[in-house]
């Protein structure tokens, strides 16, 4: 019997709870084992709920319990779950996390003390909700040089974008119903303002050029700004706007950022409405492929969650072995403001799209009302 424990009972927990117990025999049949959730970490009590009696308030009982192979982290927020995973991994425990927050923080950290210790930390379901995007990343950056890796990166904002853009719904309204289906964090703030995308798109980069830096060191801006006006005026423009996170190499560093951007309609992104995710990955022998799927919700992101589970308990995980994460600074970065891009400039029937320019360019360029967006 494999014996697993989850920390935090909450959407994502809760829903990994739910998919091992309907995949059970599915899953004793492919590691040949049965799968045990022996207990569950969390500060409340699930009375009448199916697993309600594997609940545990210290975690100690779990660190210590030398039955316990694999911890699935399902807690949210850094503080305790980078130090539980941590003490988790040290003890000898494989685990699994949703986490992105941590991993974004101190991955470099926790994927080296896996590797110290003879365990596995994997965290396919950080990015990208359901979507299997991580490990073909993997794989592929082993292989050939990637270079770019770009997405629509948060269920949330997408939603409020599509809902805004189709229905005119405004932006509280759309927000309070992604809030309700379990797709925003905890303190909505973190999908809105681009946090959750900055914290996605640093694991992303991470694996694609082997460098960490920090979420709060790259350039961040959310969804707040953009104007039901400025959807309408892209439309016509022949694109949409999208809140994208961006890596590539540029002037001899790593260019990192997340931004609401105007994207063409003849490019995927621009089709990937609600809170579906996508994540173009660019490499030189490959050319552009595109990873679509469900990029929030309880199931899909326990589902991938279910697979890191299942990638280790069977001994089918390889990809680990390319994970080495150098962690970076601020030098890691190239200085955003000397890139020159095209710009969409949102003003009614004077909106258009730009020659290649810098920011501080297309900054002059607007009269007082205008946004601009960078053109992907
Ligand atoms: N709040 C996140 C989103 C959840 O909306 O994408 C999945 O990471």
């Amino acid at each position: 019997m494999h014996n697993i424990a989850i920390l935090g009972f909450g959407t994502v927990g809760s829903g990994l709870g739910e998919a091992l117990l309907t995949d059970r025999e599915r899953l004793a049949r492919h590691l040949g084992d049965g799968l045990d959730i022996k207990y569950i970490l969390d500060l409340r009590e699930f009375p009448g709920h199916p697993l309600g009696d594997r609940v545990v308030h210290d975690f100690n009982i779990i660190l210590n319990d030398p039955e316990i192979e694999l911890v699935a982290e399902m807690m949210g927020g850094s503080h305790p779950a980078y130090d539980f995973s941590l003490a988790a991994l040290k003890a000898g425990k494989h685990v699994v996390t949703s986490n992105k927050e941590v991993v974004a923080n101190f991955g470099a950290e926790l994927l080296e003390t896996a590797r110290q210790n003879g365990v596995r930390y994997l965290f396919e379901a950080s990015v990208g909700g359901g979507i299997p995007v991580l490990r073909p990343i993997i794989n592929e950056a082993v292989l050939h040089e990637v270079r770019s890796v770009r997405g629509i990166l948060n269920g949330t904002t997408n939603y409020i974008l599509t809902q805004m853009r189709i229905h005119g719904t405004p932006f509280a309204d759309a927000l309070s119903a992604a809030q309700s289906m379990g797709y925003a964090e905890a303190n909505p703030t973190a999908d809105v303002d681009g946090l959750d995308a900055a914290r996605k798109i640093v694991i992303l980069a991470a694996l694609a050029f082997g460098v960490i830096v920090k979420p709060d060191d790259i350039p961040v801006k959310g969804i707040r700004d953009v104007r039901p006006e400025d959807l309408q005026a892209a439309g016509a423009c022949g694109g949409t706007l999208k809140l994208i996170g961006s890596a590539s190499r540029e002037c001899g560093g790593l260019l990192i950022s997340v931004r609401p951007c105007f994207v063409r309609h003849d490019r995927l992104l621009a089709h990937v409405d609600d809170v579906f995710n996508a994540v173009s990955v660019d490499t030189g022998v490959l050319g552009e492929v595109v990873y679509y799927g469900a990029g929030a919700g309880k199931l899909p992101t326990a589902a991938a969650v279910e697979a890191d589970i299942t990638d280790i308990l069977s001994g089918s995980v390889q990809s680990q072995e390319a994970l080495t994460w150098k962690a970076g600074s601020r030098d890691d970065l190239c200085d955003a403001s000397l890139v020159s891009y095209s710009w969409f400039i949102s003003g009614g029937t004077d909106s258009r799209i730009t020659e290649p320019m810098t920011e501080e360019a297309v900054k002059k360029l607007c009269a007082a009302g205008q946004n601009y967006y960078p053109c992907l």
